[in-house]
């Protein structure tokens, strides 16, 4: 049964953890991905923290396939999808995320990328050095290096704008190798990061973006021996967005064989 727009009929979704706890450590995130912001580069949405998912003001219902993003309007749509990554909703356009598949968000923030995945019964789990989804059950605080999951327990790993806060090559190592090891045989790992390529003068390691902003770059060389050295295979070839003269963004998807 579908309302005009092609929106699945709106029920209300229960609140699996607790608001107070969400909106105690609000703040702190939405200021640490506000300064992140310009590096993300790619919500659906406007308010990269303004979403059902953390408000709990999910309306639409579960159990469905995906909808026809096309006909829906820029508020149902953001409904529908929160501000999830652009090129994450491409892989889920592409059928590579599909229901039943047990998802983890390493460095999942607010949980803007979950909205959908949560609404529509994915076995969703979230991971975060901040107590950002305090009190949602399958939320962990804990750092990427040492996640309290076992091995090849995840369909699709997700790490969006996390990777780049390494501190060193150690630490980065230390962050992917984790991902993998949760990460099943034929699993997906989906990447955003900040890297040099697009802009081949910036130095690979902690870096000085010429917006000010200091990150850890990655270049297409070390993304590929990456991939091979972990038994990986791309899934797509390296993406990235330039913003003329300040940063690049690049998508990183990996299968593991
Ligand atoms: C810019 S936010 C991105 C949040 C979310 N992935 C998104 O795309 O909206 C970066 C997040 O990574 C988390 N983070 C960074 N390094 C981390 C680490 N080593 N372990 C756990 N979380 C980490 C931060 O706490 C923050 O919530």
């Amino acid at each position: 049964m579908g309302s005009k727009s092609g929106l699945r009929p709106r029920t209300s979704v229960p609140m699996a953890y607790s608001e107070i706890a969400v909106l105690t450590v609000l703040p702190k995130v939405e200021e640490q991905i506000a300064k992140d912001r310009g590096l993300a580069e790619g919500g659906v949405g406007g308010k990269q923290l303004d979403c059902g998912l953390l408000a709990g003001r999910s309306s639409v219902g579960r159990g469905h396939g995906i909808c026809n993003p096309y006909s829906l309007s820029m508020s149902e749509l953001t409904e529908q999808f929160g501000d999830i990554d652009i090129y994450l909703f491409d892989q889920l356009l592409r059928g590579r995320i599909r229901p039943g598949m047990r998802i983890l968000d390493a460095g999942c923030g607010g949980g803007r990328n979950l909205v959908y995945f949560r609404r529509e019964g994915y076995d969703v789990w979230g991971v975060d050095e901040i107590p950002a989804l305090a009190g949602w059950e399958q939320f962990r605080v804990a750092k990427v290096e040492k996640m309290p999951f076992p091995s090849a327990d995840f369909d699709v790993v997700l790490s969006s704008a996390v990777l780049h806060f390494a501190r060193s090559i150690a630490h980065f190592d230390a962050m992917l190798n984790e991902m993998w090891r949760v990460l099943k045989p034929g699993g997906l790992l989906f990447c955003r990061l900040a890297s040099s390529i697009g802009m081949p003068h910036l130095a690979v390691g902690r870096t000085v973006l010429p917006d000010g902003s200091e990150r850890f770059l990655v270049d297409a060389a070390m993304l590929l021996e990456r991939t091979a050295a972990l038994g990986g295979e791309l899934e797509d070839p390296l993406k990235t967005t330039v913003v003329h003269e300040m940063r690049c963004m690049t998508t990183w998807v990996a299968r593991k064989m």
